[in-house]
């Protein structure tokens, strides 16, 4: 089982990242921060000759950690009610990928989800886009996990974390 968590949050040590790293504290993984790579907007390509694809950015190589991926985990704090831009555009360019037959199916995806104002109820709109999408791509979605936090160290400081987070784990770990 190869294990790829996602963290779509500007912060690289903030509550996303440091849920991401905490639910997968037991398992080899690699972590890819969003961030770190330039990512260019989809295109849609569908009415013209060119290619539905764009090789100047980062997202073929990053598609290439992907692939080698049975459990993929996407993390993203709550920005303005959605998922962050940078997981958005990445999730927006696997068109691109759907498009040229890359092989999204079978694989296994956990959603951690981190926001300041009731994210448990004013934030399902997330779930419902990654849910939605994994339907669509043939992927298994396996559940979210929301956590209320908002400083960048209230995460790392929490002793215990809610339900859906346990839920969550138990489903990854009966991969293991
Ligand atoms: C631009 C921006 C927009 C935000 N919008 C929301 C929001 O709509 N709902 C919410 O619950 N929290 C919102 N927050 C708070 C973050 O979700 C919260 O601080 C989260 O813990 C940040 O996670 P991180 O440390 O992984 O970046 C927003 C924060 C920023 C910076």
């Amino acid at each position: 089982m190869t294990i790829l968590l996602i963290n779509g949050s500007p912060r690289k040590h903030g509550n996303t990242a440091t849920l991401g790293e905490r639910f997968l504290h037991d398992y080899p993984h690699t972590t890819i921060h969003l961030a770190d790579h330039p990512l260019h907007f989809v295109q849609d390509h569908r009415d013209t000759a060119l290619p539905q694809r764009d090789t100047t950015d980062d997202y073929e190589q990053l598609m290439t950690t992907f692939a080698q991926a049975d459990d993929i985990v996407l993390g993203t704090p709550v920005y303005w009610y959605g998922m962050t831009g940078q997981l958005k555009v990445f999730m927006d360019r696997w068109f691109d990928s759907y498009t040229n037959d890359f092989d999204f199916a079978g694989k296994r995806v956990y959603l951690l989800v981190v926001g300041a104002d009731a994210p448990q109820t004013k934030a399902l709109g997330i779930t419902q886009a990654v849910q939605h999408s994994c339907e669509w791509l043939k992927m298994t979605f396996q559940g979210t996990a929301t956590v209320t936090a908002d400083g960048p160290g209230d995460v790392a400081a929490m002793t215990d974390l809610p339900g859906s987070y346990w839920q969550l784990a138990a489903k990854l770990h009966a991969q293991v």
